[in-house]
């Protein structure tokens, strides 16, 4: 399973470091073998040696240039950053990024060989408009993006399940990660309100590879026990 960590705009490089010494310590004392991402903050952003996959949660579609504010694949080759987050809902909806752009972004990392963990979900009044309109909505996400890439990990995010403490229900998430598979046969994580106590329920289900947690990631300890009942579940 895949059990990935999204920092957001939290954690500073002292603060990230400390919580990679005590994930890694974690993670080797429970002898787990899943796959672990730790997506820090742009400036937290380290070269890190251990189980922990590092990866960026945003960078530009080019290797360097006049794009301010940004930082470009050079950047990250100085950290040995081979992973990358693209598409998630905040900078689609809050930062305003467009599919074209996002696809543009999508082929110049593809092109590196990074492994690209692209989000796709629904804001609330598209959930609420139907199924077929949802379905519809998503696909639009899938738009323009190479699904068969070898090193792509798909992230199925309800907008209105992120931060909210709201989730759909298993029958919910069972029967989009059905239809989503139907689309691309990567491996496929649930994201949004994923919390130690429902980790469980949550990784049970069927087409879910793995969980994508945001604020109960903060705490490394949790994120530990997350990664603890993945590797339970992939024993049984
Ligand atoms: P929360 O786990 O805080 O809901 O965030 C999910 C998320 O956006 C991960 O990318």
């Amino acid at each position: 399973m895949i059990i990935a960590a999204n920092l957001k705009t939290n954690l500073t490089r002292a603060e990230t470091l400390e919580y990679l010494k005590s994930l890694e310590s974690c993670l080797s004392k429970s002898s787990i073998t899943q796959e672990v991402l730790v997506f820090p903050a742009t400036s937290s952003i380290v070269a890190h040696n251990g189980k922990i996959i590092v990866g960026a949660q945003n960078a530009h579609g080019a290797i360097k240039g006049a794009f301010t504010g940004e930082i470009g694949s050079m950047h990250l080759d100085e950290f040995g950053i081979k992973t990358i987050l693209i598409g998630h809902s905040e900078r689609r909806h809050v930062l305003g990024e467009s599919q074209e752009e996002l696809v543009k972004k999508f082929d110049f990392y593809k092109n590196l060989g990074f492994k690209i963990v692209y989000c796709v979900g629904e804001p609330l009044e598209v959930r609420e408009s139907g199924f077929d309109n949802m379905m519809e909505y998503i696909s639009k996400q899938y738009e323009g993006i190479d699904t068969n890439y070898e090193n792509l990990i798909i992230a199925y995010e309800p907008v209105w399940a992120i931060g909210t403490g709201l989730t759909p229900t298993n029958e919910d998430i069972a029967s989009l990660h059905k239809e989503l598979k139907k689309k691309s046969a990567s491996a496929l994580l649930y994201g949004g309100s994923v919390k130690v106590s429902n980790a469980k329920e949550v990784l049970s289900i069927d087409a879910v590879d793995g969980i994508l947690v945001g604020g109960a990631a903060l705490n490394a300890q949790d994120f530990c026990e997350m990664c603890k009942i993945a590797q339970e579940i992939e024993k049984n």
